[in-house]
């Protein structure tokens, strides 16, 4: 899996995100939240600086979090919002950080929710294909997927400026971030290879952005 490295964008990231995409990027990741029933376990993987914890700590109130971070960067902006929250927070959280991918999801994790925002478009359908299949073995039967990320929808003309749009994306992040994959990787036969259904679904930024909160079909 070729994994690339957000440590020089990291600095500068969400600043972009907000510049590019409004509101949008949070509202996608925030679309679910109120289905989440409260004192969840969740693993959050590629959760980058950490931005979306305030609003998460406040809809959900979980019990647990495991936070995987890829760049070191990322994690320490995650932990420093993380510690500037707590001093707020009304009720106990058990809160774990890893420095480190999939590969390192403890052992024997049962997890509640899964968190995936803005993560797989970074890879190929095959590598995508591993990692979702790596994260879904974490989530207990029961639990459910939150996962956001861009698509192409909608109208032949807004499908034009989508496409132009991701193409510019990946241009900047195989520049700043060594990032190999340039296409977005087919979600949807992904999670319904891995017996996954749609139980909502919201788009946002005229339809570029997706989020979807999956659930296992149970066997
Ligand atoms: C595009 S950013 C999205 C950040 C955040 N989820 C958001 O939407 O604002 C992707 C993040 O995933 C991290 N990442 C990429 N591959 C990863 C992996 N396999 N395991 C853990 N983190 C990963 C990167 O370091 C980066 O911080």
């Amino acid at each position: 899996m070729n994994l690339p490295s957000f440590q020089r964008i990291a600095p500068y990231y969400d600043g972009l995100a907000k510049l590019v995409f409004g509101n949008a990027i949070d509202n996608a990741q925030k679309a679910f939240f109120s289905l989440i029933p409260e004192g969840s376990s969740l693993l959050i993987i590629g959760g980058g600086s950490g931005k979306i914890l305030p609003d998460l700590m406040n809809q959900i109130k979980p019990k647990h979090i495991t936070y995987i971070e890829a760049s070191s960067n990322m994690l320490s902006k995650a932990e420093k919002q993380y510690q500037y929250i707590k001093k707020t927070l009304l009720y106990p959280v058990d809160m774990c950080f890893i420095y480190g991918t999939e590969k390192d999801i403890p052992a024997d994790a049962q997890y509640d929710v899964l968190m995936t925002f803005f993560l797989l478009d970074l890879y190929t359908n095959d590598e995508a294909r591993e990692l979702t299949s790596v994260l879904s073995a974490h989530l207990k039967a029961s639990g459910s997927w939150l996962f956001a990320d861009f698509c192409i929808r909608g109208s032949s003309s807004r499908q034009r400026w989508q496409r132009m749009l991701l193409k510019s994306m990946y241009l900047f992040f195989k520049f700043t971030s060594n990032l190999q994959n340039q296409s977005l990787p087919d979600y949807q036969r992904i999670f319904k290879e891995l017996q996954y259904f749609p139980m909502q679904q919201k788009f946002f930024y005229k339809e570029f952005i997706a989020s979807t909160i999956y659930r296992k079909l149970l066997s």
